[in-house]
């Protein structure tokens, strides 16, 4: 039997998502459920790890047996489990993680942890196939570049395949999406303020000049978004001035620092988020010349601006630099548990089917395993 015939379930809870899937063959999506809890988390402006532990603990069970029903399957028919077992919050992946283990040893099937950031590379490589819903892609052609924009992460890897791959760059200080949430907030967006600050980009317009794009060294690959996020929260409230600043300004005559609307920030502050991940993907590139196909994923690949510039078509990156970008489809783009059995499936046929013991575990960083 080949990887091409063999069933796989994912399980994903590192974060604020209770996802399970069904993928048959490393890329054909059976079923994908997603039980979200921005609602839990909203009037917080961010995630608070306990509620999301125990929401998690409470759904876990239900999803998993939708996951199973949808995809018309029986779970005697399932080849293995996978389950992202790091990096994200401890208490929630944990809840994933036994969770997979259990229903794994029941089953008499192999069990892997897989990282969850390196299975967002995979999100554009999978699809639904048949009855006319959606399709799934054709495997990528490696070596390639992957980039992972999320709210947790904004890194750049250098993939020989897709299990063996290597970061190249990441953020030093903010993730691009946790900027993209806490600009949003001071905006007054509903949380997560991604994708509102997204719309309301498209009614704004972007000031001349912008916001800074950080570059960092000058082959730098990393990236920085807390001097960006500072100059759009200044940008609508004003700079700060103590007395003495203020009194000295109003002696000189000037008026105060001019602010900018709302979707005006939006607009600026999308424009320079998205102009720092191209001029970071076109150092990459010429670093890694041999990269034919560019991997995206995270939820930040929802964003419409940053499709539009990385595409294939018109003056994106793809077409400028002859590349398949992969944009997953939307529903891949948010945290789910397709892209994990999809990684799940590729490195249990690398394995020869082999799952990891019961001692495997969760952990907060990919550099604690
Ligand atoms: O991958 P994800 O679901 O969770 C993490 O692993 O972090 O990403 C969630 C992040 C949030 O910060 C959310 O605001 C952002 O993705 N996001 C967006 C858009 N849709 C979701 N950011 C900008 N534009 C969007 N359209
Ligand atoms: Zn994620």
């Amino acid at each position: 039997m080949t990887i091409d015939d063999r069933i796989v379930l994912g399980i994903e809870t590192s974060c604020d998502e209770t996802a399970a899937a069904v993928v048959l063959g490393g890329r054909t999506v059976l079923s994908n459920v997603i039980a979200s809890q921005h609602d839990l988390h909203a009037e917080y402006a961010g995630v608070v790890p306990e509620i999301a532990s125990r929401a998690h603990a409470e759904r876990i069970l239900p999803i998993v047996r939708r996951a199973i029903s949808d995809a018309g399957v029986r779970s005697g028919d399932l080849h293995g489990v996978a389950v992202s077992n790091r990096p994200g919050l401890i208490g929630s992946l944990l809840v994933g993680v036994a969770a997979a283990k259990a229903l794994a040893w029941s089953l008499g099937v192999p069990v892997v942890g897989v990282d969850h950031v390196r299975a967002h590379l995979l999100a554009g490589c999978i699809g639904r196939g048949g009855g006319g819903v959606g399709h799934v892609p054709p495997p990528p052609t490696f070596p390639a570049l992957g980039l992972v924009v999320s709210g947790g992460h904004t890194s750049i890897y250098f993939c020989r395949t897709a299990t063996d791959v290597v970061r190249v760059g990441a953020t030093i200080d903010d993730a691009i999406g946790e900027a993209y949430d806490k600009v949003g907030t001071v905006l007054g967006l509903a949380f997560p303020g991604g994708p509102n600050l997204d719309r309301l980009a498209r009614t704004g317009s972007a000031a001349k000049p912008g916001f800074p794009i950080s570059r960092l060294g000058p082959e730098s690959l990393d990236f920085s978004f807390s001097g960006l996020k500072t100059a759009a929260i200044y940008a609508y409230k004003g700079v700060p001035e103590d007395e003495r600043t203020r009194a000295k300004r109003e002696a000189r005559g000037e008026p105060a620092h001019p602010t900018l609307s709302a979707p005006d920030v939006a607009a600026t502050f999308q424009e320079a988020a998205v102009a720092t991940v191209i001029l970071k993907l076109e150092r990459a590139l010429d670093r890694y010349p041999a990269a034919v196909t560019l991997l995206v994923g995270g939820g930040v690949s929802a964003n419409s601006l940053l499709r539009e510039r990385l595409s294939g078509k018109g003056g994106g990156l793809g077409s400028r630099r002859r590349l398949d970008v992969r944009l997953p489809e939307m529903e891949y783009c948010l945290d789910n548990a397709a892209m994990i059995a999809a990684l799940g499936s590729l490195t249990l046929a690398e394995r020869g089917w082999v799952g990891d013991d019961l001692t495997m575990t969760a952990a907060p960083t990919t550099a604690a395993l």
